[in-house]
């Protein structure tokens, strides 16, 4: 009697678990009816984190209800409004701040002129790296039907005023691209596809009263909202040839900053070998670029051969990241525990950005 009530009991408790989870998750397949694959099981994954507690869906306070709109059908196009909770934002840029990395620099290095607003930076998340990361990456490949190993790594972006990609088609081997939005500007740095039509003349309303840069109106565009996503496809519907279509441009950002996440998609599994590795290693980060130091054995000796001016791109670093020799080749200099302008000036001559926690808006 008293083992029956017992296991009568934890299946209670098991059961109250279960629903605070999907409490919140009902909540969006209700407006998603079908919308998940019936294979997946949030409780497979770890809860370690801050953010993710190994649901697909996040469960914090700050998620908004999700719906997704076509906005184009030349090219494919669909934004998945409030994909990311403000949690995930925050999370996605505390991630990534440490290690974005100056990619264009405005003037030369000579003049001085390496201005934090007028610069962009950007860095790469790996795939699974972590809870939050994996679910979602399993939400962008519910969306887009291509898998978790057809993605490129995530990558982290931050564009000040002036910074501008020309209209380009993503190409590649991609077949689909992914823009998430997790700082907004306060104005400009649309995206914005010059080839296109909307999908219902009311959407062209709507952009009109949005006001929009002098870039994007007249064109298909999306104006970046804090936690929307927007997909389209780079090719037609054979996943091969090209949509001309799908040629867009990033708007230069006019005011203020913008930060946003980049998922490419492919057609076939992107290098399966680092995908096969995220799954079963867990995930090592990278140095604090703040911490002047040598990170090989060999770096006075290879410094002496002058190899900081024959081979930089190892020795001190480059856009594809940090440098090994950084302190043998005077790239940094050593500093005081806790000189934190020192630490700063480590990050700065190495290309990476010191964050300005107003810019986030209060993410
Ligand atoms: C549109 O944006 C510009 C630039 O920020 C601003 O000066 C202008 O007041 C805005 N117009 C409206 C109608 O909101
Ligand atoms: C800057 O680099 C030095 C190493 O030379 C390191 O000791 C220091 O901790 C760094 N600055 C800070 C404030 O961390």
């Amino acid at each position: 009697m008293c083992q029956i009530l017992g296991a009568t009991l934890a299946v209670l408790v098991v059961l109250e678990g279960a629903f605070t989870v999907l409490g919140a998750r009902q909540h969006i397949e209700e407006r998603l009816i079908g919308w998940q694959g019936e294979q997946y099981s949030p409780f497979d994954q770890p809860v370690d984190s801050d953010v993710g507690d190994g649901s697909l869906w996040s469960a914090d306070e700050t998620a908004r209800s999700a719906w997704i709109q076509t906005i184009s059908w030349r090219p494919r196009a669909f934004i998945y409004h409030n994909f990311l909770s403000d949690a995930e934002v925050r999370h996605i840029i505390d991630l990534a701040r440490g290690q974005m990395k100056r990619s264009q620099v405005v003037g030369s290095k000579e003049e001085g002129v390496v201005d934090d607003v007028r610069t962009s930076y950007g860095t790469f998340l790996k795939r699974n790296q972590d809870p939050v990361i994996a679910a979602v990456e399993k939400r962008l490949a519910l969306w887009s039907a291509l898998p978790v190993s057809h993605q490129e790594d995530m990558q982290v972006l931050r564009y000040g005023p002036t910074n501008k990609y020309g209209p380009h088609i993503d190409g590649l081997g991609r077949v689909a691209t992914v823009l998430m939005y997790l700082v907004e500007p306060d104005h400009g740095g649309e995206t914005a596809f010059v080839n296109s039509v909307w999908s219902h003349p009311e959407l062209a309303g709507q952009a009109e009263r949005a006001n929009m840069s002098k870039c994007a109106r007249g064109h298909v565009a999306y104006k970046p909202k804090r936690g929307d996503a927007l997909l389209f496809f780079d090719t037609k519907p054979d996943y091969v040839s090209t949509d001309e279509s799908s040629m867009h441009t990033g708007c230069p950002v006019v005011e203020g900053v913008k930060w946003n996440a980049v998922k490419w998609l492919h057609g076939t599994p992107f290098r399966p070998e680092d995908y096969e590795k995220a799954l079963k290693e867990p995930y090592v980060p990278l140095p604090d670029p703040g911490v002047c130091t040598n990170l090989q054995d060999m770096c006075d000796t290879w410094a002496k051969q002058g190899e900081c001016k024959n081979n930089p791109g190892y020795m001190v670093g480059d856009s594809d990241g940090m440098g090994n020799c950084r302190l043998a080749c005077n790239d940094c200099e050593p500093c005081q525990e806790g000189d934190m302008a020192c630490y700063e000036r480590n990050r700065s001559s190495g290309g990476y950005l010191n964050l300005d926690e107003s810019e986030l808006k209060g993410v």
